[in-house]
């Protein structure tokens, strides 16, 4: 059996700080504003996973009124989100993302994304893409008041090559 989920994450950037997309440091000017390190992408990757295993979304695991997650790097909820997977059986066949960012450019970033989430879902690389798109300057991804991003997620219950 194998299953679909989707997730999606916005955040507002900040004033300052580090960006921080697929658990990697970008080059920016600035961060975004987030309970925890703000990760939008490992946030719509974690929501992918929960509902690709029939549960819902983050928050029910990790209320961002709780103190204990404030700044903690999101690597922990993807980690958290293929537990529960793991849980019912199911583990990761492949990950697809595209970023949504008027700014800044991802092409010099996106391979380490890659890496990195191939890495995060004991996955090949191969099965995993990051892609990226402007907003054409329409709405607040156009105006560059935030990034957001859209993850798709396959599970299956049959262990992959
Ligand atoms: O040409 P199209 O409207 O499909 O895409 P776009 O939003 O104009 O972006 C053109 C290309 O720039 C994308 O296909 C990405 O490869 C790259 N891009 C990027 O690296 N980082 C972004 N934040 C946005 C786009
Ligand atoms: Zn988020």
């Amino acid at each position: 059996m194998q299953t679909i989920g989707l997730g999606y994450d916005s955040h507002r950037f900040a004033d300052d700080g580090e960006l921080k997309l697929g658990g990697v440091k970008v080059p920016h000017n600035c961060g975004l504003l987030g309970h925890s390190d703000a990760d939008a992408l490992l946030h719509a990757v974690t929501d992918a996973i929960l509902g690709a295993a029939g549960h819902d979304d983050i928050g029910e695991l990790f209320p961002d009124t709780d103190p204990q997650y404030r700044d903690t790097d999101s690597s922990v909820f993807v980690a958290k989100a293929l537990e529960v997977a793991a849980g019912e059986g199911l583990s990761v066949v492949n990950c697809d993302v595209t970023v949504l960012a008027q700014t800044p450019k991802l092409s010099g970033a996106k391979q380490q994304i890659k890496a990195r989430l191939a890495e995060l879902l004991s996955i090949p690389p191969e099965r995993v893409a990051v892609k990226a798109k402007t907003n054409e300057f329409m709405g607040f991804v156009g105006r560059s008041e935030g990034i957001a991003v859209v993850a798709a997620v396959m599970l299956s219950d049959t262990p992959g090559p």
